[in-house]
């Protein structure tokens, strides 16, 4: 393992609300990696903020008639706040609006221009004569030129992936004014991704063929067969960084050459609030850089940021990026304008302190390898029959009967039978189950390793019948009660990364002494003989069928 670990996860725009395909996506498997290396004592500095410039929210203040400025502001408390309530662990949220972002962003620019890494070019660009626009990206739409897909965006196709330029569109038409475009010249700078191609192949289509996720690398080999073009990094906008250089006025720079960026200007803000170097962070051979992202991003985070920071010369580049795939709801794809989504900040008003729960459904059936599905009624059954039935019975029958049976204070035991010593010998394996699952990003596998464990602690109790021995052998309840309390206490450790609420509930009910972590698990006993254990209560509740209609209900259209 290495010695430190930046990890990021994908800036979120900050021009609506965030969902839950960008939790099952991105947040969670993410926080789940950076809790597990924390818990492995691992130096981890989990970085994110809300990405403030691009079309997505010049078009959203335009719609709502007022500034870009008061749109970022809104929504970016608004996630953040989702983000906090979620458990999610960032070490730093930062914002690209902030002062140490554009000073990064232009620096980088100035770099790359001074070391001649751009070209430019003067061509004709589609332009919106009424509203005095230059047209690209969100603010222009028309069919696609490889799926006919006829909402495809100026940069981009949601429905086939491809990126594009405006001009590729056939039959472009204005977003703002709903006209056809015409045309005018412009001259912008350009990033010549061809350059790259050697370098890009060998890097991840070698060196990490056995490492990397198929679907990313699938998308890496189909950009790079394609061949790579030039791509434009500056854009005729108000709403962005203003380009540094001259020739630059009037223009700001891509979002997409900005945004990335953010992960260094937010590492720095965090060094100089906590008294920290940020360089080793971004700049030595000995950190592990990981990008969490969806699979719309992994262009950005495997081609071009990569090819930016090799230009750079002094960063390193990233050791993974584990994309996933989408979710959706009820079969239908997610989507923000129709409002097929399930709102964080919703979820959170209907279902206090139920963060874990969605924490565990849409990891237990995460978009790891291809799109999956949410459903209302998966949600149900995973909280009604798992984590009630299984991991919080487990629980709460223990500390029923330890209470019941000793007053609470760990009873001392007796010689194990060879069903004691198997579920010893399973708690103290699993440990090294879930890590090497964890460690190739199979967040979904190792959340089913953690519920087998209290699976396992259900069966053991059931055959074990404690409550018919303890009259004719309470010998034997000591000794199957001190079993079952070491695989409660290995669940108040394991389960940490997935369900952090209640693994902190957990560790204050055993009263865990805090220093005991991951790898105290693999040598037991985790809570010795005469420990005093602490309150009980319940860990999940179930969920009610009214509940869940009434949900399914807020989506028919
Ligand atoms: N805002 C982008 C999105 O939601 C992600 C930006 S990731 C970054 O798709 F790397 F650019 F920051
Ligand atoms: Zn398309």
């Amino acid at each position: 393992m290495s010695k430190r670990y930046t990890l990021t996860a994908a800036l979120p725009y900050t021009n609506g609300p965030i969902h839950i395909g960008h939790l099952a996506g991105v947040y969670v498997p993410a926080d789940i990696y950076a809790r597990y290396l924390r818990l492995r004592g691992k130096e981890v500095l989990f970085i994110c903020g809300s990405d403030e410039h691009g079309v997505a929210i010049s078009m959203k203040a335009k719609k709502e008639g007022i500034t870009p400025q008061e749109v970022i502001d809104t929504y970016h408390h608004l996630i953040k706040d989702s983000f906090e309530a979620f458990g999610i662990s960032f070490d730093y949220y930062g914002r690209t609006s902030s002062e140490v972002h554009r000073e990064t962003a232009q620096e980088f620019f100035k770099q790359l221009h001074e070391n001649d890494c751009f070209e430019t070019q003067t061509t004709n660009q589609l332009y919106d004569a009424k509203e005095d626009q230059f047209l690209a990206d969100r603010y222009v739409v028309g069919t696609c030129p490889k799926c006919q897909h006829n909402e495809a965006y100026g940069d981009q196709c949601e429905a086939c992936g491809s990126s594009l330029n405006a001009t590729d569109l056939i039959e472009p038409k204005s977003a703002l004014s709903g006209e056809t475009p015409s045309m005018k010249e412009t001259t912008h700078w350009y990033l010549p991704l061809d350059r790259y191609e050697a370098f890009l192949r060998t890097w991840i289509l070698e060196g990490h063929k056995d490492d990397w996720k198929t679907n990313v690398l699938g998308q890496v080999k189909s950009w790079l067969d394609d061949g790579l073009k030039p791509r434009a990094v500056t854009r005729d906008l108000s709403w962005g960084i203003p380009v540094p250089v001259p020739g630059g006025e009037n223009k700001v720079l891509y979002v997409w050459f900005d945004a990335p960026i953010g992960y260094i200007s937010a590492t720095k803000e965090w060094a100089t609030k906590t008294g920290n170097d940020w360089k080793p962070y971004w700049q030595d051979n000995d950190t592990e850089l990981v990008h969490f992202i969806g699979k719309d991003n992994i262009v950005f985070h495997c081609i071009i940021f990569p090819a930016i920071l090799k230009a750079m010369g002094s960063y390193i580049l990233p050791k993974n990026v584990p994309a996933n795939e989408f979710l959706n709801l009820e079969g239908q794809k997610l989507s923000t304008s129709k409002n097929w989504a399930v709102w964080l900040h919703e979820y959170l008003e209907e279902f206090p302190n139920k963060q874990d729960v969605l924490r565990y459904v849409l990891t237990a059936n995460a978009p790891e390898t291809k799109d999956n599905d949410f459903t209302w009624a998966d949600f149900q059954t995973r909280n009604n029959s798992e984590l009630v039935a299984i991991f919080g019975n487990f629980v709460n029958r223990v500390m029923v009967l330890m209470r019941k049976y000793y007053d609470s204070e760990v009873p001392t035991p007796n010689t194990n039978s060879k069903e004691d010593s198997e579920i010893l010998k399973a708690l103290s394996e699993a440990p090294k189950r879930i890590s090497d699952l964890l460690e190739s990003y199979k967040f979904r596998a190792a959340s089913q390793e953690m519920m087998q464990l209290a699976r396992m602690g259900n069966k053991y109790l059931a055959d074990e019948e404690p409550w018919k021995l303890i009259k004719t052998n309470p010998e034997r309840v000591a000794t199957i009660m001190y079993t079952a309390i070491q695989l409660v206490a290995g669940l108040a450790i394991v389960s940490e990364p997935f369900l952090p609420h209640t693994a902190e509930k957990l560790r204050k009910m055993l009263k865990l002494d805090p220093t005991t972590g991951w790898e105290n698990v693999n040598k037991l006993p985790l809570i010795l003989a005469k420990h005093s254990l602490g309150e009980a209560s319940l860990l999940f509740e179930k969920i009610e069928d009214g509940a869940i209609e009434t949900q399914q209900a807020k989506l028919i259209p």
